[in-house]
């Protein structure tokens, strides 16, 4: 009998500090940063970001969220065999976020580590993840999507500094004999580095380069809306399933005009995709988790359904996952 990997529970969290479009436009025009909401709406789908505060780090956003998934799965700390966390912004440098969590957490003992596959990070840890069950190196997994984006954003550069924000979401997988993740797809191409990147890094206790995220917004859409198809289609194709099977589409939340032309080419009606980016934003390797998680806790998304996730973003990295809840 195959060994699969199911989704027992999942948990996000944002931090309090809430921003509308307007406070921002508001905080940026002290700087005489010109944006508005309607620019904002209209190019990206984003009213609103939560912002941490200054003296949180990702590991606390992500015990938050840990908590919660770990709660809804009836689990303790303790019963977690594996720790992975998706994050491009790590506590610190190293020892890796995860194990600064799984620390916090009290699960001291179980295997721990950080996946750095920026905004594809959650597809690409519960890939990892699911690897890891199906071959009996581990039976009960917590994955991670943390980050606190707005430390590395320029608030001088308008292109960027609106579309981000930060946050945290977790699931809980574990061995079952019942179907839970059905395929996964991922890829890269390192050849586009320099289109979404922070440039800057740790030398002889400086930092040298800029330690900004710097994005090529155009390359970054194309690139995406041509991937996330194929990523899917090839996703499908290795389970055996046809568009008309997804019941949801849980997309990484940087767009929504990304979002709609996937949904488009999938033949998917948006009524089928669970939509978070209006309130937070593009929340890197946390935006699918806390949407999945928001969808879970709405009622949208339900035992049984099928809900295939699809991550894009530095690297180039992109991926999907296909599974059953
Ligand atoms: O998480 C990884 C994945 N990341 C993404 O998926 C991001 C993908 N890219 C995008 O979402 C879009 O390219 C953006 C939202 C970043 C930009 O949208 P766009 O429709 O490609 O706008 P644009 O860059 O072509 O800029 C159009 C105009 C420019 O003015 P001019 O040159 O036409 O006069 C910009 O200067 O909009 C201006 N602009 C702004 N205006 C007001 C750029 N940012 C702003 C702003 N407020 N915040």
């Amino acid at each position: 009998m195959r060994r699969y990997a199911r989704i027992t529970g999942t948990g996000s969290y944002l931090p309090p500090r809430r921003l509308t479009n307007h406070d921002l436009a508001a905080e940026l025009a002290q700087r005489g940063i010109e944006t508005s909401d309607e620019w904002i709406v209209e190019r990206t789908g984003i009213r609103a970001r939560h912002f941490a505060a200054p003296e949180a780090a990702s590991s606390d956003l992500a015990l938050e969220a840990a908590r919660n998934a770990l709660e809804a799965a009836g689990r303790q700390p303790q019963d977690i065999d594996l720790i992975i966390v998706a994050t491009s912004t790590p506590d610190m440098v190293f020892p890796s976020t995860a194990c600064i969590l799984q620390n916090k957490l009290g699960a001291n003992g179980c295997a721990a580590f950080d996946v750095q596959a920026v905004c594809s990070g959650f597809v690409y840890a519960l890939t990892v993840a699911d690897a890891m069950i199906q071959s009996g190196a581990a039976s009960r997994a917590l994955v991670v999507g943390a980050e606190v984006f707005s430390r590395i954003l320029d608030f001088n550069d308008r292109t960027t500094c609106v579309l981000f924000g930060d946050g945290a979401g977790a699931v809980v997988l574990e061995a079952s004999e019942e179907p839970g993740i059905l395929a996964s797809d991922l890829h890269a191409d390192g050849k586009h580095v320099g289109i979404l990147c922070v440039p800057g890094n740790v030398y002889g206790g400086q930092v040298l380069g800029d330690p900004l995220l710097k994005m090529d917004g155009q390359a970054v859409f194309k690139l995406a809306v041509g991937v996330l198809e194929k990523a899917a289609r090839a996703t499908l194709d290795k389970a055996g399933l046809a568009d008309s099977d997804i019941d949801w589409l849980i997309p990484h939340q940087a767009n929504i005009r990304i979002m709609q032309s996937t949904a488009r080419k999938l033949g998917l009606s948006m009524d089928k995709v669970v939509v978070t980016v209006d309130q937070h934003g593009n929340t890197s390797a946390a935006s699918i988790p806390l949407a999945l998680d928001h969808g879970v806790r709405s009622g949208q998304v339900r035992p049984g359904q099928t809900v295939l996730l699809e991550g894009v973003g530095g690297g180039f990295t992109w991926g999907a996952v296909l599974l059953k809840m």
